[in-house]
């Protein structure tokens, strides 16, 4: 029988070697270093999911054929799923010309037991639309904007074929093992506890292809892409025959500079920023469809406004972008099956 010993040299060493570890997993490949920062600034994880404020109010209910608990019902480890990747337009795009001219895609996955030949769903989507997520509301005696932007991870039975394929895709891109299945519905348990909050915006200096991202999105096709690692990394075989395009809203800056939380609200010494900042949402209230709101304005105030300062809400902080030519586009490019 063997018995480890650790030496109190070997335990240092695997301590640094447990940090590296660590800085490696943590840390995505991509980052680079400016300055004190580190670009991609990485999204905050908590330990679990805050309550939702009673002021925000979801006008469409979250998930509601999604089980109360968020359970997600246990395969037969010899189960074989079919794997479907879906794709359909934001339901407020579906009319009018904006899809045809932004492209502005909602993605899931779907799940298809061989076993039972029941059918599954999942996405992760906004608990109060996309509007309350990428601007905040301005309440009487509350002196900070006010956000209603978690988001959250639906599963329910259904695959709605009709609905996907209209303007859409609903396409087999693979097979996994029921054990497969499981391991994953515990992982998007855990990723649903600890990422809570819906980011809209992604940040980089120019659309070239050598440009640093400032800030990623965290929204449904990120759920979608994180999933897909997961059954990479669980072993699985993911093949689409069509280009998977998918829906990115960017904007550009310089290197952004950090201005700090809900304090700066608070502070007289901070009094004049948030004033600014206060404007700035203000010219961003949003009516009835979020995105034609910011198109609208991107579009009529582009000079005037985005020339100067973009506020970003991002890890539930503030953050001061000097906005930068061309400053704002809706990309739909191509993102590889891991
Ligand atoms: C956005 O949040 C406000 C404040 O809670 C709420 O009244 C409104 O219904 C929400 N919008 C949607 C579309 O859920
Ligand atoms: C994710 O969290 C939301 C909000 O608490 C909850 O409604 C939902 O059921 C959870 N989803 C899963 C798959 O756990
Ligand atoms: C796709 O969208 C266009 C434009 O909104 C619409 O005219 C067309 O009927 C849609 N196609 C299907 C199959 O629903
Ligand atoms: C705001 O504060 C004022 C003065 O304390 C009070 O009269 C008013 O009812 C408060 N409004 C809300 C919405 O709490
Ligand atoms: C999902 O199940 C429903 C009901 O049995 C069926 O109509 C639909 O075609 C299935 N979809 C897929 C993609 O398996
Ligand atoms: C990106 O950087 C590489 C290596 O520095 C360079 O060869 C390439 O031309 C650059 N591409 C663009 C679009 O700037
Ligand atoms: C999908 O993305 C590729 C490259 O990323 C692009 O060339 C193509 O036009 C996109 N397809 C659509 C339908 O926009």
């Amino acid at each position: 029988m063997f018995q480890y010993r650790y030496s109190d040299i070997d335990h240092s060493v695997n301590i640094i070697y447990a940090v590296l570890l660590l800085w490696i997993l943590v840390i995505p490949c991509n980052v680079s270093v400016h300055g004190t920062h580190v670009w991609p600034v990485p999204y905050k994880r908590l330990d679990r999911r805050p309550d939702v404020e009673p002021y925000c109010q979801a006008l469409y209910p979250f998930c509601p054929t999604g089980d109360p608990d968020g359970q997600i019902p246990c395969m037969k480890a010899s189960d074989t799923i079919s794997v479907f990747r879906l794709q359909a337009p934001v339901w407020e795009f579906k009319y009018g010309d904006m899809l045809g001219k932004f492209h502005i895609m909602h993605d899931a996955i779907g799940f298809a037991s061989a076993d039972t030949g029941r059918n599954f769903t999942m996405e992760w989507y906004e608990l109060f639309q996309l509007g309350n997520c990428t601007f905040p509301h301005e309440r009487e005696n509350v002196s900070a904007p006010f956000w209603c932007n978690q988001g959250a991870a639906c599963f329910y039975e259904g695959i709605d074929d009709i609905h996907w394929k209209q303007n859409g895709t609903l396409e087999k891109i693979g097979e996994i093992s029921g054990e497969m299945f499981n391991e994953m519905a515990r992982w998007v348990q855990d990723d649903n506890e600890t990422g809570v909050y819906y980011e809209t915006w992604t940040v980089k200096t120019d659309p070239g292809a050598n440009a640093t991202t400032w800030f990623e999105s965290y929204d449904c096709s990120q759920f979608v892409h994180r999933t897909y690692r997961k059954l990479f990394e669980l072993g699985a075989v993911l093949l689409s025959k069509t280009q998977t395009n998918y829906t990115k809203i960017y904007l550009y800056s310089g290197e952004p500079v950090y201005l700090g939380d809900d304090a700066i609200f608070q502070q007289s010494s901070t009094k004049d920023l948030a004033t600014d900042i206060k404007k700035f949402y203000h010219s961003f209230r949003p009516h009835q469809s979020v995105l034609e709101v910011i198109i609208s304005v991107f579009e009529a105030y582009e000079e005037t406004i985005l020339e100067k300062t973009f506020y970003l809400y991002y890890n539930s902080a503030y953050w001061k972008l000097q906005m930068k030519h061309p400053y704002f586009r809706i990309t739909y490019k191509e993102i590889p099956l891991p």
